[in-house]
């Protein structure tokens, strides 16, 4: 059976609705751990009360990236593991591209706007502050940029008038926890193929 690795850093609400998806058997896979680089992390708690093995990997003092030893550690574990799939939940540093050329395998992210639109931290709060009318998330592939590899699935938020910060995050969410899942079984199940940079869905 296919192995997924979750990587965390903080509430993990996407991850438990990914392995909410995998027990009600939505993908054939197992969620085989949880990789953190915050020990504090809500999420690892989360896994552990879902049964799912945590590992917290020390990420090195940078913000937003991971130190090289860090990245050999975490690499190694994957590799050890055997891990088909990386999703990436909400974890909040970059993936070294030597890293994504070891690995090989597929390594998911969702991201909270339409992308290429509002990359980057604070996303919703970007879309709310530019006055867009539709917002939405993105999963993609992960390449060495932030939020930039191909998009396997997206779905559109609208923007109210009377919206908040919060009340747009939560809708949000919503849709992140419904495309997350299923861009991870059309990956799983290799329901798709890659035009340059565009991922042709071919589910049949
Ligand atoms: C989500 O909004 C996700 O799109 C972004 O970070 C947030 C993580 O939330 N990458 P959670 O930890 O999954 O609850």
């Amino acid at each position: 059976m296919k192995k997924i690795a979750i990587f965390v850093s903080g509430r993990g609400s996407n991850m438990v609705s990914i392995i909410k998806a995998q027990k009600n058997g939505l993908f054939s896979a197992k969620i085989d751990v949880v990789i953190s680089d915050n020990k504090d992390a809500e999420a690892l708690k989360k896994a552990t009360r879902m049964g799912i093995e945590t590992k917290y990997i020390y990420p090195g003092d940078k913000k937003g990236t991971i130190s090289k030893s860090a990245s050999n550690l975490i690499l190694d574990t994957v590799l050890k593991r055997d891990i088909s799939l990386i999703a990436l939940a909400g974890f909040m540093r970059i993936i070294k591209r030597s890293f994504i050329k070891t690995f090989k395998r597929p390594i998911l992210n969702i991201h909270p706007s339409l992308l290429p639109s509002f990359p980057g931290l604070d996303a919703q709060r970007q879309a709310l502050d530019y006055g867009v009318k539709i917002t939405g998330c993105t999963v993609h592939f992960v390449d060495e940029y932030m939020d930039h590899g191909p998009i396997i699935l997206q779905a559109s938020v609208p923007v109210f008038n009377n919206d908040t910060l919060e009340s747009l995050k939560q809708r949000i969410l919503k849709m992140e926890h419904k495309i997350y899942p299923e861009a991870i079984r059309l990956v799983l199940e290799n329901k798709y193929r890659i035009e340059g940079r565009k991922v042709v869905v071919e589910d049949t």
